[in-house]
């Protein structure tokens, strides 16, 4: 696109991007704050804030741990319920049960002076009981409904077990894959990270908080949380303000427009501003130009933290800037409850800023329902009945199934059928059923979980044989059993062989310095590859993995992340063939760890990668320029045919839309979904722009031989460039657009005209494209 702005406006476009790289500065004075307000919040609430004392109120703000995540309700003990009564705790986290937590409840409503009914939350992040593929696998997808579905079953079970509030979705885009809480998220790209974050959000609040059978939804982790440098867990973002906007914020912009009811604040720091104490983040872009007025929650102790960051020196410091920059909540650190009474003394100016936040955690409460039927969350026979029914385990299957990527499949090795003679499955994590949870279990438990080997037992085809041998452990070193395995997989036909991490390698705390599988796996992948026998491979992991030596010489490989509780059926209907794999990566996997950060989405440079190792180029020496599997990445049983894309116009204006057209035919003898993707390029902006950038996105179910026509109906605002917060400029010029079925694999282009600059207040990546389906 061509630039067409003024003078003026380029040179504030240029200061606020920094060119040469710096950092940004995104510290610095908020602006107008659109939050709960004394004028905005009910009568109730003001009423409310109006009799409470200074303790009161500082209970309010403080959330306390009512046990540690795998061990709840530990410190709910008769002091604790003192506490309550003496109206010290706002909220408890890390507790769950509809009676106790109904005890509790009732304690709080019936025994403290002003009734204020407890807040109780939990992880909530991929099933309550019925768990669920973890986050990164149902991005796989591509499918916001499969998310929105499982969300709502999570908030159906937790909420019948007394839980009103979930930190999830995590909707930190992450392009690390060393950053162990990749796995928590929806990748790498912030237009699917967006809408993947919409339908969490949707799942988890339905169209009405209050219903009694919803949870309230937390965005988290706001800031750049998943971009510390290195991808060591907790590290500064030390990243661009247009990096922080276009690509960190949208899932953010994204969900403060879908209404999620809360956010939590991420542990690390901005370019030296942690974000827990981040004014200008806070109060000013989220509150103040996003208009966001929902509850903001800390993370876990991370106001005091904000001592360790070297930003405060005493806890009463860290509390006055966290509370200043617009927290409303202490998730455990004690300080609001503790020291912010002593800042207040020597500030009484605070106060407006503790009511504002008494508001927005009172408000809370009264969206949920809670002042007028505070029990609604405590009926232990609904508890009884609402887990993992039947239902529940069956969407939890369709959806693992629709979550695993077919990564490769020379000679359509898959799916295997009833002639696959004798199969040995090997490989200790076949067998590990807790692994198929993942990080952030809730009361999931390995005893619901149908394994991987007991769903390929069950679900092999009359006359297939399955035989298994552990072989080796991604938790040890021992490689005694290597022998039995590659025995086992001479006498057999075919081989399945399970490989990989176990759930303990990622999540929090889990950044790992290497994207190689463990040792142990390494060594049993290549003596089971090296006897020759048919092999595909299920790899288990929570992040991209680099498998160059698996990807050259298998005849399939799967991409099964962690699938849930009913993790083993789905992987044998995928291999068995009764589903066609769609699944799609969400973020490239890389060749070799020094590779990544790798993703499609980079800016050309002056020198764009070339792979004529005789040129000069932006490249490494000893690597092709493309990842190993490149994002939108996946392989069907079928195959797809993309026809010409037609436009309703060549040219659109600021404020109209435009549509693109394209049929896309399965063309192969059975039916498959198909994730067609949209991608575009600004060629020439006033800005280095990406290579691609996904823009839509649609999974089609496609009879064998039928056609459908997949219409994206596009706005100028989502082709624009970051300027300053609140203001995005549509630049005008040609955008490059590109359908096909992965960012490395474009079928059909054609070229669009903006026809005049404008503006636009939302983040380019944060706006839904309409699709329609005929
Ligand atoms: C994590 C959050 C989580 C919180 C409560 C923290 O350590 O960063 O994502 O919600 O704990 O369990």
């Amino acid at each position: 696109m061509t630039l067409r702005i003024s003078v003026l406006a380029l040179s504030a476009a240029l200061a606020a991007c920094q060119p040469g790289g710096g950092p940004a500065d995104t510290s610095g004075g908020s602006t107008t704050q659109a939050s709960v307000t004394a004028e905005t919040a009910s009568p109730r609430v003001r009423e409310l804030v109006a009799q409470m004392t200074l303790a009161e109120k500082l209970g309010q703000l403080h959330q306390a741990a009512g046990g540690r995540s795998r061990n709840l309700n530990s410190r709910l003990t008769p002091d604790e319920l003192d506490r309550v009564r003496r109206g010290e705790i706002g909220s408890y986290l890390h507790v769950a049960g509809a009676a106790p937590l109904g005890e509790l409840q009732q304690v709080a409503v019936e025994e403290s002076r002003l009734g204020i009914p407890l807040l109780f939350a939990m992880d909530v992040v991929h099933g309550y009981r019925t768990i669920f593929p973890v986050p990164i696998a149902m991005a796989s997808t591509w499918d916001p409904e499969d998310l929105e579905r499982a969300s709502r079953i999570a908030a159906e079970e937790a909420s019948a077990a007394g839980l009103h509030w979930t930190f999830a979705p995590m909707i930190d885009i992450a392009r690390d894959p060393r950053w162990g809480r990749i796995v928590e998220g929806a990748g790498s790209d912030p237009y699917l990270g967006a809408r993947i974050a919409v339908a969490q959000i949707e799942g988890f609040q339905s169209d009405n908080l209050a219903a009694g059978d919803t949870l309230m939804a937390t965005a988290k982790h706001f800031g750049a949380y998943g971009a510390p440098i290195g991808g060591r867990d907790y590290g500064t973002a030390d990243i661009s303000e247009r990096n922080l906007h276009e690509i960190y914020l949208p899932p953010f912009h994204a969900a403060s427009e879908a209404g999620s009811a809360s956010m939590m604040t991420a542990f690390n720091d901005i370019a030296g501003v942690p974000s827990t104490s981040n004014e200008h983040l806070i109060d000013g872009v989220l509150r103040g130009e996003w208009g966001f007025d929902g509850l903001i929650v800390s993370d876990w102790n991370a106001i005091a933290e904000l001592i360790n960051h070297g930003v405060a020196d005493t806890r009463a410091d860290a509390g006055e800037l966290a509370l200043r920059a617009g927290v409303d909540m202490d998730m455990t650190s004690n300080v609001f409850a503790q020291d912010l009474a002593t800042a207040i003394e020597a500030d009484p100016g605070l106060m407006a800023d503790l009511d504002r936040a008494v508001m927005h955690v009172l408000t809370a409460k009264e969206r949920l329902g809670l002042f007028d039927n505070p029990m609604a969350y405590h009926d232990p026979e609904r508890e009884a009945a609402a887990m993992l029914t039947d239902a529940a385990r069956a969407e939890a299957r369709r959806i693992a199934a629709r979550s695993v990527v077919l990564l490769e499949n020379r000679g359509s090795a898959l799916p295997l059928g009833p002639d696959a003679g004798r199969i040995a499955v090997i490989g200790a994590l076949a067998e590990d059923a807790s692994t198929q949870l993942g990080s952030w279990r809730a009361r999931g438990t390995p005893e619901t979980v149908t394994g991987l080997l007991q769903g390929l037992r069950q679900g092999a085809p009359a006359g297939v044989e399955i035989t298994y041998e552990a072989g080796a452990s991604p938790t040890s070193d021992d490689l005694s059993g290597i022998a039995a395995a590659i025995a086992a997989a001479e006498a057999a036909d075919q081989v399945i062989l399970v490989v990989g991490e176990d759930y303990d390698l990622s999540g929090e705390a889990r950044s790992r310095s290497s994207l190689y599988m463990p040792d142990s796996q390494r060594a049993l992948a290549r003596a089971v590859l090296d006897t020759g026998r048919p092999v595909t491979v299920v790899l288990v992991s929570g992040r991209p993995l680099a498998i160059p030596d698996i990807a050259e010489r298998a005849d399939a490989v799967l991409a099964s992340w962690m699938l849930g509780v009913e993790a083993g059926p789905a992987l044998a209907d995928v291999i068995f063939g009764r589903v066609s794999p769609a699944g799609r990566l969400p973020v490239s996997f890389p060749r070799t760890t020094g590779q990544a950060p790798f993703t499609y989405s980079e800016n050309p440079g002056g020198r764009p990668a070339d792979p004529d190792l005789s040129r000069d180029s932006n490249r490494f020496h000893d690597l092709p320029i493309t990842p190993l599997y490149a994002f939108g990445h996946g392989l069907s049983y079928s195959e797809f045919e993309y026809g010409d894309i037609r436009l309703d116009a060549d040219s659109v204006a600021p404020g109209d839309t435009i549509r693109l057209t394209i049929p896309v035919t399965n063309t192969g003898d059975r039916a498959a979904d198909e994730v067609v993707q949209l991608y575009m390029r600004d060629p020439v902006a006033s800005v280095a722009r990406p290579r691609l950038e996904l823009r839509g996105f649609a999974r089609l179910a496609l009879g064998a031989g039928e056609t459908r026509s997949v219409s994206f109906i596009l706005d100028p605002a989502q082709f624009a460039v970051f300027q300053a917060p609140g203001d995005w400029r549509i630049e005008a010029g040609s955008v490059d657009l590109h359908v096909g079925a992965s960012s490395s694999d474009l079928r059909q282009s054609v070229t669009v005209t903006v026809s005049e600059a404008g503006r636009s207040r939302s983040p380019a990546a944060s706006i839904a494209t309409r699709i329609e389906v005929e």
